[in-house]
């Protein structure tokens, strides 16, 4: 009996089949399957936050979430500006604009959690942003920078729709 199963995926607006081992976390069939290496693999065990991806919206984190249950739900991922994402776009300018970004392993996960956060609540106090970033681990560049980035994302999509 074969160890492989046929699970088709739709991954920013787009469908890839695949034949995966059963156990392989979604982290993993993104990143070696799919080459989409734009989800990072940091802690591995649910901790750092730096693999989240969305689900139907909602935020995961892949590397605790078997691939095969991703099957029939529409996956978000960090590369979704190049299918023409415009939110994903303006966090990723804020985090450029505002000084957020260092070494950068932990920014996908940071603009993904704010993706969800901002589908949420669209303005957002200081406290709800830091709630937000429970279970987001960065090393270099400090909260500060990151919360304003953040602060400056929900502006700049509040001005955009009232235009
Ligand atoms: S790599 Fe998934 S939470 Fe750290
Ligand atoms: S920018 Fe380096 S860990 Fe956050």
């Amino acid at each position: 009996m074969s160890e492989f199963v046929a699970v088709s995926l739709s991954v920013n607006g787009v469908r890839y089949d695949v034949a995966i081992r059963p156990w392989r976390t979604l982290l993993e069939v993104l990143r070696e399957t799919l080459a989409m290496t734009g989800t990072k693999r940091s802690c591995g065990e649910g901790q750092c936050g730096a693999c989240t991806v969305l689900l139907d919206g909602d935020a995961v984190n892949a590397c605790l979430y078997l691939a095969v249950e991703a099957q029939g739900r529409e996956i978000l991922t960090i590369e979704g500006p190049a299918g023409g994402d415009p939110v994903l776009e303006q966090i990723q300018a804020s985090f450029a604009n505002n000084g957020a970004v260092q070494c950068g392993f932990c920014t996908p996960g940071m603009v993904m959690i704010t993706k969800d956060l901002l589908s949420h609540n669209d303005a957002p106090s200081e406290d709800e942003i830091r709630d937000a970033l429970v279970g987001h681990l960065c090393r270099c560049t400090g909260y500060v920078q990151i919360v304003e980035a953040i602060r400056d994302a929900a502006g700049a999509l509040a001005r955009r729709a009232g235009d």
